[in-house]
């Protein structure tokens, strides 16, 4: 199932309940919340309050992107707070097992993050316990960034480690996936689809999300579907 993961990085913060109505009538199926600390990336945004804010105003997962140092100080404080997914980066977690387990006990889906330099192969022993992974098309800290497409071949091997390993975690990416790149990052086999600026920078948001969705979803059911080619050559923006 191909889905749209808002990120309210990119929305209007003074209408932030308007933007999150207008992505669900678009059809966003989960909500991005980029957790930045100032720390691992150069950009602080929101904290738990944040996420209990948004939690009564929708029925949406909030998918929590942690960019932080310590994650694990601020597991329970976001599963108090309403999260439903927590993503951690392989690069900060020393004991990214244990992180994993926390997260899981805590009740909210596991997931691991790579930068772009980080290999996928990092991953292998873990895979098991992840709900997803999600593959960063840019280095994390800022909305707006332009796509990497070295990202590609990331998700394409790890479509074909879960179906050699026999898992079932799903693939998400972040980072200038946008109308113009979607359908690349589908082809490769993503199919939670992280996108800010495309769906609020510009336009009308509903529309934005539909058309984003029309063009993802049109991929997927193409003639190569998901994860079974490699890349593609991609425009970037
Ligand atoms: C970047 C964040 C992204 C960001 C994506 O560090 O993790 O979630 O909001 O923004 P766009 O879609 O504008 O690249
Ligand atoms: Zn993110």
């Amino acid at each position: 199932m191909i889905e749209l993961a808002a990120s309210i990085l990119a929305s209007d913060f003074a209408h932030l309940a308007d933007d999150i109505a207008a992505v669900e009538r678009g059809g966003a199926t989960i909500l991005h919340v980029d957790i930045m600390d100032g720390h691992f990336v150069p950009n602080i945004t929101f904290g738990p309050p944040m996420v209990k804010a948004i939690r009564p105003i929708t029925k949406l997962p909030l998918d929590c992107h942690m960019m932080v140092e310590n994650p694990d100080d601020f597991i329970e404080a976001f599963a108090e707070a309403g999260a439903d997914m927590m993503s951690v980066h392989q690069e900060v977690c020393r004991h990214l097992h244990r992180t994993l387990q926390q997260i899981a006990h805590h009740g909210m889906q596991p997931a691991v993050v790579i930068n772009p330099a980080t290999p996928v192969e990092t991953l292998i022993e873990v895979l098991p316990m992840v709900h997803h992974v999600l593959v960063m098309s840019v280095n994390p800290g800022f909305g707006g960034q332009q796509f990497l497409p070295l990202c590609l071949e990331k998700i394409s091997h790890l479509a074909e480690m879960r179906d050699e390993l026999g898992l079932n975690y799903r693939i998400e990416v972040d980072g200038g996936v946008a109308n113009d790149t979607v359908a690349s990052v589908v082809e490769a086999g993503a199919d939670m689809l992280v996108a800010g600026s495309a769906i609020f920078a510009h336009g009308n948001t509903e529309r934005n999300a539909q058309e984003f969705l029309r063009i993802a979803r049109a991929a997927a059911t193409s003639e190569n579907p998901p994860g079974t080619i490699p890349f593609r050559s991609v425009q970037t923006r």
